[in-house]
């Protein structure tokens, strides 16, 4: 039987890094864990306590919160205290507050704890901003995926045109360049291509052809 490995993908919003790990997972026969969902799944909770979004009620929030990820037929399902919220997690308003909910240690600390039993077993896919540098180090493949800001902005307006909302390719654009530039200047974990990284630009390169490069990497 082939090694089951533990892949780490990394890279600023919009790179395709949920869609292609979900299908390469799938290929491969692996887990594939959205860390960017269960920071999206606090940064949900906080905001259920009313605006504005403060570090006192994020705190708050994380402490007794429980975030589960279950990953069923290639799809991610994410729950808060037993409470599916999938869908919810996703919208623009959470979007606006993840990276001021991310930057905390104390919810840094509690996600990374969880993501690490999640990645034990192998045979896992994770994605997010730190796996390589920080949650999964000795990771066996370690990818860092990109795109220029306006093909990821575009992608991301076609995503949320198709799902009913209405924003404009400019609020998209400012929305990921705003969060980038958090994630990357924050002090703990900070988004950065991991040293031992493979640097992969998709701008112009399709899902399957992404999809291909990854598996590709992961053969044994
Ligand atoms: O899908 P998108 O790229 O918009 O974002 P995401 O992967 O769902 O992640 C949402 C946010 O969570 C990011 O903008 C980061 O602030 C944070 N995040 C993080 O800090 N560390 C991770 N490993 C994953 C996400
Ligand atoms: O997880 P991340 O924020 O990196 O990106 P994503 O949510 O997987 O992808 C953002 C959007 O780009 C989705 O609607 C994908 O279908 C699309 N996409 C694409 O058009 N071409 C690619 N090579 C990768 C993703």
């Amino acid at each position: 039987m082939a090694k089951k490995l533990v892949v780490a993908i990394d890279g600023p919003a919009g790179a395709g890094k949920s869609t292609v790990a979900q299908l390469a997972a799938k290929k491969l026969g692996y887990t594939y864990i959205d860390t960017g969902a269960m920071y999206r799944a606090v940064a949900w909770k906080t905001l259920k306590a009313g605006e504005p979004v403060t570090d006192e009620k994020i705190l708050a929030t994380v402490k007794d919160i429980k975030v589960a990820l279950r990953y069923e037929a290639g799809m991610t399902k994410v729950f808060v205290d037993g409470e599916e919220v999938t869908d919810e997690i996703r919208t623009p308003a959470v979007s606006a507050v993840v990276s001021q909910v991310a930057r905390l240690g104390p919810v840094r600390e509690k996600m990374v704890e969880q993501q690490r039993e999640m990645a034990a077993a192998g045979g896992v896919l994770m994605d997010g901003r730190d796996i390589a540098t920080h949650v999964l180090p000795a990771a066996d493949v370690k990818i860092f995926l990109t795109a220029s800001l306006e093909e990821r902005a575009g992608r991301r307006w076609k995503e949320m045109k198709e799902k009913g909302y209405a924003m404009t390719l400019e609020e998209l654009r400012a929305d990921i360049a705003r969060r980038d530039k958090a994630d990357s200047e924050r002090e703990i974990s900070p988004l950065v291509q991991a040293e031992d990284a493979e640097l992969l630009d998709t701008t112009g390169m399709s899902i399957e052809e992404v999809v291909d490069a990854i598996t590709g990497r992961c053969r044994v």
